[in-house]
């Protein structure tokens, strides 16, 4: 049978040094919030249990919790007395006797999901303990992890640690694994006689070499366990971030050209032969399909491109676009909440909004739907091979028939019918010889200031 496992995120922290209203584990990487991306990163290593523990600006992270995910639960820590005594606000999902348990911290949301599973790994081995470990030149503020013949026996924290110990360059990452069936006991034997009197979680590990239990440390990428602390820290995790998404997708078969200039968002969905121009920014609920090209300075954001589309340079999509397939969108075109189907053109200037552009479609330059009259959003129809002349306004609720016309410059406020031509605007009149007249007089005015 597999092994059950309960992730609990540490996110109690105070978080000071951000210098925010916002709860730490709230601000965002890649979009999601840092502790959204420790969730994530908890289910995809098999932990189907979910528990946080909140202190300042708890209702926020309850808020966020929920909407990431409706079973985990959220526990209170009330007063701050240490990593054991923040794992034991959540003892009642302790008790519910997992047979792994996971202890993360919710300000490192650069943890990868192989990580969270070699630890477990080792817990299915018989480890009783697993500490994430790392390896630094700059040790200062970190547990050390103390090791006896090439075994870990324990951690020891900055405040405490001998001149010897801190010497010692093999760091706690702060993400440490526990056996089920011996977490509670070693947790509820942990006490406060130290330097800073806190309930240190890593004081488990002498607790259970004392007990003859096994300990196991595991060596990770330091960039895995960076903790942000401050809004510098926090850009520094984004880069991270960004460096390993747009590595992943171009080994999935994506083509940036410039990829230090493209921003992905957490959920980006790029399919294999996708090409991303420069400067192109992702925002949330993007999917790309094969073939499709982005063009640069292009921003995207709730958005589905279908396979052959070319979107850009200087496209604006917004959510609840449905771009078909090679589909075609140019320069300072906005679109939002329309669905265009395959081959439609919108090449320049426009704005679709709340639409429905059908097969083969063309927009011209200038095309603006009036989808809002201040009070609703109101549909815009345009059919199959329909070809909308430059500079129309479409007043919304309106419908372009199928293979319709539409003048340059038209204000379109009733129904066009299917192979018709709709056309208003003000008729034009040419004058015969006006232009030369103008002149003339102009020339009068010239002559008479002169002489005045
Ligand atoms: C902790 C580890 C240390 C490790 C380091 C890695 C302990 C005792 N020490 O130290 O070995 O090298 O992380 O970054 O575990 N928290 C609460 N409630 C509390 C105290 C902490 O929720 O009462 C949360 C914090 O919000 C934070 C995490 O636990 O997310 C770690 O706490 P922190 O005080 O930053 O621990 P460190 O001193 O960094
Ligand atoms: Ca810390």
């Amino acid at each position: 049978m597999p092994s059950t496992c309960l992730a609990l995120i540490l996110a109690a922290g105070e978080g000071t040094r951000m210098r925010s209203s916002l709860p730490k584990v709230l601000h965002q990487v890649a979009g999601i919030s840092m502790l959204q991306h420790v969730m994530r990163v908890s289910r995809k290593a098999g932990c189907e249990a979910i528990a946080v523990v909140a202190g300042n600006g708890s209702e926020q992270v309850s808020e966020t919790v929920a909407k990431e995910d409706g079973t985990a639960e959220v526990f209170l820590q009330t007063e701050r007395l240490g990593t054991a005594h923040a794992v034991l606000a959540a003892r009642k999902a302790l008790e519910t006797g997992s047979d792994h348990l996971l202890v993360l911290f919710g300000d490192t949301p650069l943890l990868s999901p192989a990580t969270l599973t070699r630890m477990r790994e080792k817990l299915s081995d018989g480890a009783a303990i697993v500490v994430l470990g790392f390896r630094t030149e700059t040790p200062h503020g970190y547990g050390r992890l103390v090791e006896d013949g090439g075994k870990l026996v324990a951690i020891r924290e900055e405040a405490d640690a001998s001149e010897d110990e801190k010497a010692i360059t093999f760091c706690n990452g702060g993400i440490m694994g526990f056996n089920g069936s011996h977490a509670l006991e070693l947790l509820d034997a942990i006490g406060n006689d130290n330097a800073k009197g806190e309930f240190y979680l890593t004081d488990a590990v002498e607790i259970a070499t004392s007990r003859n239990l096994p300990v196991v440390a595991l060596e990770a990428d330091e960039r895995e366990v960076i903790g942000v602390n401050t809004r510098q820290g926090l850009s520094e995790v984004e880069a991270l971030w960004q460096d390993k998404a747009r590595l992943a997708a171009m080994a999935g078969g994506v083509s940036m050209t410039a990829p230090d200039t493209v921003f992905l968002h957490a959920d980006t969905q790029l399919e294999p032969d996708v090409l991303v121009e420069p400067h192109v920014v992702f925002g949330p609920g993007v999917k790309v399909h094969t073939g499709a090209t982005i063009r640069a300075f292009s921003h995207l954001e709730g958005a589905e491109i279908g396979s052959g589309a070319v979107i850009g340079p200087y496209a604006r999509l917004r959510p609840g676009t449905r771009m078909g397939a090679n589909t075609k969108v140019g320069n300072f075109v906005e679109i939002k909440q329309a669905v265009i189907a395959d081959g439609a053109k919108v090449n320049h200037l426009s704005y679709i909004g709340d639409a429905e552009v059908g097969r083969a479609a063309n927009i011209g330059a200038g095309t603006i739907t009036c989808n809002y009259d201040g009070m609703n959003k109101h549909l815009t129809r345009i059919g199959e091979n329909a070809f909308i002349g430059s500079n129309s306004a479409l007043v919304a609720p309106v419908s372009i028939g199928n293979g319709a016309y539409v003048g340059s410059g038209s204000v379109i406020t009733m129904d066009v019918e299917d192979n018709a031509l709709g056309i208003a605007r003000g008729r034009q009149v040419n004058k015969a010889g006006f232009a030369e007249m103008i002149r003339a007089r102009n020339a009068e005015i010239r002559k008479a200031r002169k002489d005045s």
